[in-house]
């Protein structure tokens, strides 16, 4: 990469940090399989209308396509395994005094690789919960297969999957937790995300705007890396390992 200038800048930030707060998103998972959202070649959502799928609306109108929809993707996770940059961001939570991970992603693989400060934004795929009531539903191996959501139960209402949804509030005490780190950390680690989706978007800029470094790494340069002090172009599982070797030197 020709960023050795920028990953040994980047290194002596993070030796120095007190606290760090970091961001990821589904490009952090993309070199373990999993597929982004709005990556035009590989975007899950390439070949399906996210609004049909990822929200009330479609759920209602069609419970069965989405059921099916999450299953695949759940499976697709299940079959992934953490990549390099998983690993070394759970090295570096081992290194620095303070470190909290809030990622977009609704996969485990950052609990898989190692890290344990770990926020959820959109939520998790591996969980799931009454659409009417919220109570936790323990997926049963049958339901996998099932053509349609398993019914609640509690009170009978249908079950999806514990994650955000487009017109859904993200976890509240989760927002809250991102926004107290980002106004106070003095280094933000942004890896693998588009920037576009709000209000996770907004947590760099807030970092900046108290007073941390902000460090993107993407292969794309794109609204993150306008909101970086430093942009490290290249895929997370390149990058990330290299940034951790650079420290040690
Ligand atoms: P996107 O698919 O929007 O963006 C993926 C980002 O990862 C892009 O900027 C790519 O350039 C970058 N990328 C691709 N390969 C990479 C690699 N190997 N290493 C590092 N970066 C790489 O995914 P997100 O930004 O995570 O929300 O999308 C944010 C949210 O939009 C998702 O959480 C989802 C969606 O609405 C909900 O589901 C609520």
């Amino acid at each position: 990469m020709g960023n050795e200038s920028e990953i040994k800048q980047a290194a002596a930030l993070l030796k120095q940090a007190r606290s760090i707060g970091c961001l990821t998103g589904a490009g952090i998972s993309a070199e373990s399989g999993v597929a982004t959202f709005r990556d035009a070649l590989t975007g899950l959502w390439a070949h399906f209308d996210p609004q049909r799928l990822a929200s009330q609306e479609g759920f209602a109108q069609d419970p069965g396509l989405v059921w099916r929809w999450y299953m695949e993707r759940l499976q697709m996770v299940e079959r992934a395994q953490p990549n390099p940059g998983h690993v070394a961001l759970a090295q570096l939570e081992q290194w620095a005094p303070a470190f909290s991970l809030f990622t977009q992603n609704v996969d485990d693989l950052h609990e898989r690789a190692g890290s344990r400060q770990i926020y959820h934004l959109h939520g998790s795929i591996a969980r799931f919960r009454c659409n009417i009531c919220a109570v936790e539903h323990p997926l049963q191996p049958a339901e996998r297969d099932a053509p349609q959501p398993p019914a609640c139960r509690h009170c009978g209402g249908p079950v999806r999957p514990a994650v955000v949804w487009f017109g859904e509030l993200l976890p509240a005490a989760v927002l809250a937790a991102a926004r107290h780190v980002a106004s106070h950390c003095d280094l933000f680690l942004v890896v693998g995300t588009s920037g576009v989706v709000y209000p996770a978007a907004e947590l760099p800029s807030l970092a900046r705007r108290s007073g941390a470094m902000v460090i993107d790494v993407n292969p794309e340069p794109g609204p993150m890396a306008d909101e970086a002090d430093l942009f490290l172009q290249g895929p997370g599982g390149q990058i990330l390992p290299d940034l951790l070797a650079a420290m040690r030197s």
